[in-house]
């Protein structure tokens, strides 16, 4: 997949915004997943409340994106998307907290990380509509990352498990690569993820560190 870059091009803010609707489209089917793989965990009732309400905030954000494209001339299905977060699902199918630390605890706590520079590009392209649109996803996202932890934090204690050691474990079994810095410390501590899960799992190649 090419990489996505939000400039001053019509064409590459359209690629940009399907590939986050596509991602948004994979996160209403993840919240879903969640609910029913899961449901045998016997979580309480306040679990499945809050991926509902994920669920709903996920359709809520594909619509929109959807809209923006539609305003943009283009529509979701114009291009080709990526895999990535079905791939990370079907992996974490067998584990609950593998799920959970993969899912919302690395890919949409990447999400926060990387949003406010599309956001800067956006603006600096003139186009305030969207940008205005990731901005609320990114609040949005912020309380996602946050079900995630809640819920991967009960998982461990009704096991007699150290959350951060075992976030460690599974993210390094069942995520493949390192983390990519630099983090959005301040949005990951709203969301109540301190470095203490994430750090250790950093990459500091200069490879990286470019991109
Ligand atoms: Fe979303
Ligand atoms: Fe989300």
């Amino acid at each position: 997949m090419p990489k996505r870059r939000a400039g001053g091009e019509r064409e590459s803010r359209v690629a940009l915004l399907h590939a986050i609707a596509h991602i948004e489209l994979n996160a209403i089917d993840l919240a879903w997943d969640l609910i029913a793989r899961f449901a045998e965990e016997t979580p309480p009732r306040a679990f499945f409340d809050d991926w509902v309400a994920v669920a709903d905030e996920e359709a809520t954000h594909h619509g929109l994106l959807a809209e923006r494209l539609t305003a943009l001339d283009a529509a979701y299905g114009d291009l080709p998307a990526h895999d990535g977060l079905w791939e990370a699902a079907a992996v974490t199918a067998d584990d609950f907290l593998a799920r959970l630390a993969v899912v919302p605890l690395v890919l949409e706590a990447r999400g926060l990380d990387v949003t406010p520079a599309m956001i800067g590009r956006l603006e600096r392209a003139g186009d305030r509509e969207s940008a205005a649109l990731l901005r609320r996803i990114y609040q949005d996202e912020i309380a996602h990352v946050a079900a995630g932890r809640r819920w991967f934090e009960w998982v461990c204690k009704r096991h007699a498990l150290s959350p951060v050691e075992t976030y460690h474990d599974r993210v390094r079994r069942y995520f493949k690569g390192m983390l990519k810095p630099p983090f959005n410390e301040d949005a990951r501590s709203q969301a109540g993820l301190s470095a203490a899960f994430y750090a250790p799992l950093a990459c500091h190649s200069r490879e990286t560190a470019a991109e």
